[in-house]
């Protein structure tokens, strides 16, 4: 515990100067890195197993109907697809994402629908359609998720869930120093990716306005965890979110159900 309250100033004058010091959006440029297939150790393939955890918990997915909310290049749907899933509908905004996950999801035939749309869009799709949804990593790029959680509510049967998994509200404020907890607002973050570091925009906010726009559009909290994530081993030396990672956990999954 010592050894990250001395990091943490460390780690907030490094984030300003990498910010400085790079401009490209982490997502437009990344998504043949989302696209490759990941190692098990990696930080994509540990934090799958846990989210896979939750999601066999809370639904079926032999038969199910599910729908991928920012599903970037497909990983998710074309393993949901392989275990069974009877459909899956993907959206996302960015068309290098879509790309790969169209190329990818090909072999299922009109299992795999895929389509370009946002977040704060409405979901074509009709009221009550769909067993689950997850959305995995998108929700801190918007600022505003009450249409979203509002479509998420209409387009799930009744007794449908919904699997979240975003930043952890303290991850920058508690346990890297950087801004206040209570604030909703955008901020720089960095990540690490093929060696470098890349800096990505996200809205900040506390775990009440996380869960108040889901509990408002009528959601009820199924489950909530913090995963703890063991990735030191690949993680280069000199990247030290691997040693963060032991003792904070970067990442909220939650489940909410209709
Ligand atoms: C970190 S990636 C996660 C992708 C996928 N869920 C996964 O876990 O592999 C974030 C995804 O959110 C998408 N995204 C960002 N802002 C979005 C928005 N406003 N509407 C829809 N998708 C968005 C990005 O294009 C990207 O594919």
């Amino acid at each position: 515990m010592f050894t990250i309250i001395l990091l943490r100033p460390i780690l907030a004058v490094l984030t300003w100067w990498v910010h400085r010091r790079h401009t490209h959006p982490y997502d437009d440029e990344h998504a043949s890195i989302y696209g490759k297939k990941h190692s098990p150790g990696s930080q994509y393939s540990v934090m799958e197993r846990k989210i896979f955890d939750v999601l066999e918990h809370h639904t079926i997915i032999e038969g199910g109907v599910v729908l991928d909310a920012g599903g970037g290049t497909g990983n998710f749907a074309e393993r949901l697809l392989e275990e069974g899933a009877e459909k899956v509908y993907l959206y996302d905004h960015s068309a290098e994402m879509l790309s790969i996950a169209t190329t990818r999801l090909a072999k299922f035939g009109n299992c795999a629908v895929v389509w370009q749309a946002g977040l704060e869009d409405e979901i074509r799709l009709e009221d009550g359609t769909v067993d689950c949804i997850l959305c995995i990593q998108a929700l801190h790029y918007i600022e505003d998720w009450n249409v979203t959680a509002a479509e998420f509510f209409r387009v799930l049967k009744d007794g449908g869930c919904v699997v979240v998994v975003t930043t952890h509200p303290a991850a920058d404020s508690v346990f890297r120093g950087i801004g206040p907890y209570f604030e909703h607002e955008k901020r720089k973050a960095f990540l690490t990716s093929g060696g470098k570091l890349w800096p990505i925009m996200f809205w900040h906010r506390p775990l009440e306005a996380i869960l108040v726009p889901f509990l408002s559009a009528g959601f009820v909290i199924a489950d909530i965890r913090e995963p703890y994530l063991d990735i030191s081993q690949s993680h280069p030396w000199w990247d030290i979110t691997g040693l963060l990672f032991r003792h904070f956990p970067p990442y909220l999954i939650f489940a909410l159900r209709k």
